[in-house]
């Protein structure tokens, strides 16, 4: 397939060109930061440097694409004032869709966020209502980057409505290459605290591209599939049951999460997607 992956030149977009091109997909990439994208044989075959809230520049990169990976964004609240990153987040996102639906598009893949459901960024401590953490679970965004991410899932459920087009919007958690992760590991075995607003979730930056070859590939209705996508353990040494019950002692346990099982569903994921992560930590 001809896939545009927007925000190409990032953590997590650098990986998904090389994952795509090893797929054996051709790949057009967009980053308004064009260094350190893979280009030629096992990377890009363009590369369109420029804002993807200009639409004459996305429709160019579209030409003949039949899919997008959208991952361009302000990756986290703090980085640019909150005015900017929700304006910034939430058009780049309206107009990659609409410019793809225009193109004929058919299949759109997005870089959601586990931020989603309000705790990770929030000010005040805030607990899940049930575990484990499935998609049916309510979004109650605190600050910003949350509002973004959830206005951007609504701005592809609207374009799913109205065009028929289908859109896995990928909810991702803390998202980094092993060593970042070992680095992060550490940290939460020296204080538990550190990854309880994300339930200690992570993911292998590999395990995100391979996640987003397949959400490009899989046989997928029309229609709006957002899905959490995470490591099948956690950052912790503990128990996940000991943790949740130590930091979110109000939360509802709906089922076992037995040693150190992940506390978010992962069935929709491996339904949807057949993804499972492959790069636990070591
Ligand atoms: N890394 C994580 O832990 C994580 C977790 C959940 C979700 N996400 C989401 O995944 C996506 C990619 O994150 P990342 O970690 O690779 O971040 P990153 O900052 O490394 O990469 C983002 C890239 O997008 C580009 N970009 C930003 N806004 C743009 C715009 N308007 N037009 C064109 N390019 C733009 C930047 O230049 C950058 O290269 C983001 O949408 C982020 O919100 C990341």
């Amino acid at each position: 397939m001809n896939v545009l992956v927007t925000g190409a030149g990032g953590g997590i977009g650098r990986v998904v060109v090389a994952e795509l091109a090893a797929g054996g997909h051709a790949v057009v990439a967009l980053d308004r930061a064009g260094a350190g994208i893979p280009a030629g044989d096992g990377g890009a075959a363009a590369i369109h440097v420029g804002d993807c809230r200009d639409g004459a520049l996305v429709r160019t990169a579209l030409a003949g694409a039949d899919a997008v990976v959208h991952l361009a964004g302000v990756p986290a609240p703090g980085i640019v004032p909150d005015p900017e990153l929700f304006a910034g987040n939430t058009q780049a996102t309206f107009t990659v869709l609409d410019e793809a639906v225009r193109a004929g598009v058919r299949r759109v893949v997005t870089a959601s966020s586990v931020s989603i459901l309000g705790a990770a960024w929030a000010e005040d401590h805030v607990s899940p209502l049930y575990l484990p953490l499935d998609e049916a679970h309510p979004l109650r965004p605190r600050e910003a980057y949350a509002l973004a991410k959830q206005c951007d899932e609504a701005t592809e459920a609207m374009f799913c409505r109205r065009d028929g087009i289908a859109v896995v919007a990928l909810r991702f958690p803390f998202t980094d290459t092993s060593a970042a992760i070992a680095a992060r590991a550490a940290r939460v075995a020296e204080d538990p605290a550190e990854g309880s607003r994300e339930l200690w979730a992570y993911l292998d930056v590999r395990d995100a591209a391979r996640a987003c070859r397949l959400a490009v590939e899989a046989t997928v209705a029309p229609g709006f599939h957002p899905v959490y996508v995470v490591a099948d353990d956690t950052l912790a040494p503990l128990p996940t049951e000991q943790l949740v019950r130590a930091f979110h002692p109000e939360t509802e346990l709906r089922a076992p999460l037995p040693g150190r099982r992940t506390a978010y569903a992962t069935a929709r994921a491996v339904a949807l997607l057949g993804f499972r992560a492959a790069h636990p930590r070591g």
